[in-house]
């Protein structure tokens, strides 16, 4: 995303906590800085006036003192959210925690003087990097919930329709529902993978209880993760929607693309056969 704005002539300031490894854009301003601080943004945001800001936490608290920051500085937000956000329900009648979280951010948003847009994406298809270190060691991986449904997104489709809102007219108050053109069970995602890179993979399922004996005991996030799995497991296939063409003017990109575009990612030794 970045790139494409510094492509454009667009002067951008990027915040993180490690500017020695961010490994950014040339030409991007790279500035420490960190959401759990919100007096630390003062400095950061000296000078903008839009502000796309993503929210690595899980949970809503931190975001009014956040607002209360950018408001004195910026004129608007595009906001990554998230996919699990029901439109139209309450923060507090979501039963995941992910959805309820973004949903109160968005509502905090809405609830400024600020202008907004808010991009709610679907499945990141780089969550499949998760199973890189499983496919250069061998032929299967091992994961749980096999049979749940994600419309992977590309990460590119979120840069252009983020590098859209951020840069044109005509996408204040709007709430753009972001998903990759098919929807893939993981099963199906690993058995893609296989195909982009020539060689065949397998799935193997391993119950909830095996999958989260894998994370760290006090890893918070797997278990947000594995409960919204269950919850995936019982509803409905993810609605595809056409909003990233809508907005950019090209289709959403495969996940058979993401791979290809990957693929030195899950090569042994950097060897990669596309096909
Ligand atoms: N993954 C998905 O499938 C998906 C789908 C829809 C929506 N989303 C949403 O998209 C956002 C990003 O998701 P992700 O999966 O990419 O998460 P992630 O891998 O955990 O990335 C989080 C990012 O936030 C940064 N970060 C963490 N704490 C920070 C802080 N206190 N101040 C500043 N930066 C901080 C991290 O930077 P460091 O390098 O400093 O750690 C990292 O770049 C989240 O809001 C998530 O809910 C994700």
């Amino acid at each position: 995303m970045l790139a494409r704005l510094l492509e454009r002539g667009i002067p951008v300031r990027a915040m993180t906590r490690s500017p020695e490894t961010a490994n950014l854009p040339e030409g991007a301003e790279v500035v420490r800085g960190d959401l759990a601080d919100p007096a630390g943004l003062e400095a950061c945001l000296d000078g903008v006036e839009t502000v796309f800001l993503m929210w690595p936490f899980h949970d809503a608290e931190p975001m009014a003192a956040i607002m209360d920051v950018v408001e004195r500085h910026a004129r608007r937000v595009v906001l990554m959210s998230s996919g699990a956000v029901q439109d139209g329900l309450p923060p507090d009648r979501h039963t995941g925690r992910v959805g309820r979280s973004h949903a109160e951010v968005e509502r905090l948003l809405a609830a400024s003087g600020l202008a907004w847009t808010v991009l709610r994406p679907s499945t990141f298809a780089a969550n499949a990097l998760w199973w890189a270190d499983q496919i250069r060691a061998g032929d299967t991986v091992a994961g749980p919930f096999g049979a749940v449904r994600m419309a992977m997104l590309h990460e590119a489709d979120i840069a252009a329709v983020a590098v859209c809102a951020l840069t044109e007219d005509g996408h204040d108050q709007a709430c753009y529902l972001l998903t990759g053109p098919q929807a893939l069970t993981q099963v199906e995602q690993v058995h893609v993978i296989g195909q982009a890179l020539g060689r065949p993979l397998r799935w193997r399922e391993l119950s909830r209880e095996a999958a989260r004996r894998r994370f760290a005991a006090d890893d918070s996030f797997a278990d947000v993760l594995l409960d919204g799995y269950a919850k995936m497991l019982d509803g409905p296939s993810p609605a595809l929607t056409k909003t990233v063409e809508m907005v950019t003017g090209s289709p959403a990109r495969t996940f058979h693309q993401w791979v290809l575009d990957h693929a030195g990612e899950f090569a042994p030794q950097g060897v990669v056969h596309p096909c």
